[in-house]
């Protein structure tokens, strides 16, 4: 009899790994092993080979980089995606479009399960388990390391005996990378008083005191040109994860609450992600009313909110992608920042569609701003504050059955 086939969201490291063994022998099933390439810059070969040694059933590698930018990092963009104001949503962006892919090749190869390694502790989990059971829910989730709670420690264990090849190198981090920035945690980092040593970061540089300046064009939204040079998204986020890197540019290091409750440490390279994210909310400024702006601040964080907590397939976040995108049409123009040694500052910005005006703003003669319009203007803006007040000082004079209305003055 033939057996029940999963397919399995491949990474190559041991998490992954292992589950391929348990999946055989404690669930006795056929694997296919799903290796989803969002520009985590691996050898690929390697991984494949991997998972038939270790014996997989047939190995499936998909390169979804153009996908993930266009689906995910260009809506990320117009959303100036930061969970808790921060991190840039790499880990986040990406699982929900891992677990598409996998699904789509469970499908193609006639699988009943899915399986994937994330712990029963972080957000990968959720993100996956709720974005596969969103696009079919008749599919059954095996996830080996939650599953069993396994530790890291059992896992290597497990790996030896079995004859798994494991990378001796390993630190005690645990890494996820893809092109738009890499999640570190664990290992030492987890003793929060202790500055993250230099050995968990790979894009970012400390050692320049160069300075550097980026000229950042954007067409609805989408940066479109760098210093002058059309060219893909893609690109230009490879050339900037390089040049801020340099710079020092791209660190977080902050306390983040997980979708599950715990409070980790976390530290982040995005050195592309922040320069992006911040040049695009500089020329929202510029052209957005107070109105939008206030409101789309709102909307944000809540986007930001859906694309961490594991619910980007959510209807919500399809409404809020039809705000964004009509406030977008506006978002043209260039910006121009000033990297130097970690710091990331704008300097200069234009748009043909510039809510500035300078001959409003300026404090120069020639201004058309019209003063005497402003003492109306300032004693109807505070008319119920004003009244607000006359009637808490009344009160506060005699009434002392409302004594709690007290005045500062
Ligand atoms: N805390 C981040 C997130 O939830 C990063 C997770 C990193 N995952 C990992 N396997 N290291 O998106």
């Amino acid at each position: 009899m033939t057996k029940k086939k999963v397919a399995l969201a491949y990474s190559g490291g041991l998490d992954t790994s292992v589950c391929i063994r348990y999946l055989q022998k404690i669930h006795d099933l056929d694997v296919v092993t799903v290796t989803v390439d969002c520009g985590q810059n691996e050898d690929f070969v390697e991984t494949e080979k991997k998972s038939l040694d270790i014996g997989s059933l047939k190995h499936v590698f998909i390169d979804a980089k153009d996908e993930f930018v266009s689906d995910y990092i260009v809506p990320s963009i117009r959303a100036n995606g930061l969970y808790q104001e921060k991190y840039p949503l790499a880990t986040a962006l990406a699982r929900p479009l891992i677990a598409k892919k996998t699904v789509e090749i469970a499908h193609k190869e006639n699988c009943n399960f899915i399986a994937h390694g994330c712990t029963g502790k972080g957000n990968d989990q959720v993100r996956f388990d709720v974005t596969i059971k969103s696009l079919d829910p008749s599919l059954g989730i095996i996830a080996p390391i939650r599953d069993m709670n396994l530790t890291r420690d059992v896992e290597i264990d497990f790996a030896r005996k079995e004859n798994i090849q494991i990378d001796t190198k390993v630190n005690n981090y645990s890494i996820d990378v893809n092109i738009w920035g890499r999640s570190i945690e664990g290992g030492n980092l987890e003793d929060v008083l202790v500055e993250p040593p230099l050995d968990c970061f790979q894009l970012v540089k400390f050692d320049s005191s160069k300075t550097q300046y980026l000229e950042i064009e954007f067409e609805n939204g989408i940066p479109v040109s760098l210093d002058g040079v059309k060219m893909s998204l893609i690109s230009m986020i490879d050339i900037l994860n390089k040049k801020a890197g340099n710079c020092g540019i791209g660190v977080v290091d902050h306390i983040e609450d997980r979708i599950v409750g715990i409070k980790s440490r976390e530290i982040y390279e995005a050195p592309a992600a922040i320069t992006l994210i911040e040049a695009h909310k500089d020329l929202e400024k510029m052209v957005l009313t107070s109105q939008e702006l206030r409101f789309k601040h709102l909307v944000d964080n809540q986007w930001g909110w859906l694309a961490y907590s594991g619910l980007w397939l959510d209807p919500l976040r399809t409404a809020l992608d039809a705000f964004i995108n009509e406030t977008q049409k506006r978002v043209n123009g260039k910006i121009r920042m000033k990297m130097h040694n970690g710091g990331l500052r704008v300097v200069g910005r234009y748009s043909d569609n510039s809510l500035y005006k300078n001959e409003l703003a300026t404090y120069e003669s020639g201004s058309l701003f019209n003063q005497e319009l402003a003492r109306g203007f300032v004693e109807l803006w505070g008319l119920q504050s004003i009244t607000a007040n006359t009637i808490i000082n009344n009160l506060n004079k005699g009434k002392k059955y409302l004594g709690e209305y007290k005045n500062e003055n």
